[in-house]
């Protein structure tokens, strides 16, 4: 069997006011490697510190879950990471992993299942498909269950856009973010989000891009954040007065991410991250990224 090369993206999730139901995939890749061998070895490379390179990675258990789910067995494999999304910073690592496990066990297996079965699978893993439906199908995406299942579309963002990012050098668990959210919200606070939202996939759609500054606008989960993710509020603030189109905490936090319109405005707007951060002597970095109209895919040596 030939060496066979998973290659993920990170992933950026609810863009402000799409919880759980949107999702945009970045230029930005792990890759998993996967070849048949006498014994089994995982080799960690790249961002990895802290992951385990044995038969509990992430990776390795959802090749397992894969085998466990059609009924064969995993057989034994060299398993080569090479892991550039942070953890735990907003860019949908888990997923990443997640999606990439089942993707090799798929590709190794044959492909006995379609995009859209993998994608039910990591849903159901992952507990919402934000992040999964933008791993497996790339660009942005919009999802929502229907009895369980994923209904998913995927729309091909504009290749001028950019997303700048600040990734600060703390982690923030996901579990943590999701536990501080209350149960129910008011009507006033989901009408404000639905607008919002519906504005967002209508700038994604049609490439209209002075809609991203209110469609990035958010009353579900943002504000409850806030006390989780130091200088979040005058970051976001900083990033739009530099001319951002949108602002928005990255999935769960504790990254950032606003939008640009052009390389230039990008490059302002990574300034004003910097310099903010500076002036709250925040630690982390900040990032120019691509968005990917691509998903997950597989490659063979
Ligand atoms: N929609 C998720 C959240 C994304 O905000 O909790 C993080 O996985």
């Amino acid at each position: 069997m030939p060496k066979l090369t998973i290659h993920v993206p990170a992933t950026t999730a609810n863009l402000g006011p799409g919880f759980d139901c949107l999702g945009l995939a970045l230029d930005w890749w792990n890759t998993i490697a996967v070849e048949p061998a006498r014994t089994f070895q995982v080799k960690l490379r790249g961002n990895s510190q802290g992951l385990p390179a044995d038969e509990s990675n992430m990776v390795v258990e959802h090749i397992r879950i894969f085998y466990n789910h059609i009924g064969a067995r995993m057989p034994t494999l060299r398993v080569t990471m090479t892991n550039r999304i942070p953890i735990g910073k907003g860019f949908g690592s888990s997923a990443a992993a997640l999606v990439g496990g089942l993707l090799a066990g798929n590709a190794l297996a044959g492909t006995p299942l379609t995009a859209q079965e993998i994608l039910e699978m990591a849903n159901e893993l992952e507990g919402h498909p934000d992040n999964v439906s933008a791993a497996i199908f790339g660009g942005f995406t919009i999802s929502a269950l229907d009895e369980g299942r994923v209904v998913c579309a995927s729309v091909e963002p504009s290749e001028k856009w950019r997303a700048v990012v600040y990734i600060p050098d703390h982690a923030l668990a996901t579990k943590t973010a999701r536990k501080i959210l209350p149960a129910e919200i008011s009507r006033r606070d989901a009408v404000f989000n639905i607008g919002r939202a519906a504005l967002l996939a209508y700038a994604f759609t049609t490439q209209r891009a002075h809609f991203l500054n209110i469609g990035t606008q958010d009353r579900l989960h943002q504000p409850y954040r806030v006390p989780l993710v130091t200088g979040m509020t005058e970051m976001l603030d900083a990033a739009r007065e530099a001319g951002a189109n949108g602002a928005a905490l990255s999935g769960a936090g504790p990254s950032l991410i606003a939008f640009a319109t052009s390389e230039t405005q990008a490059k302002k707007i990574r300034g004003a991250f910097t310099e903010a951060a500076r002036k709250l002597k925040l630690k982390g970095e900040t990032k120019i990224l691509k968005l990917s109209a691509r998903g997950a895919y597989v490659t063979q040596m």
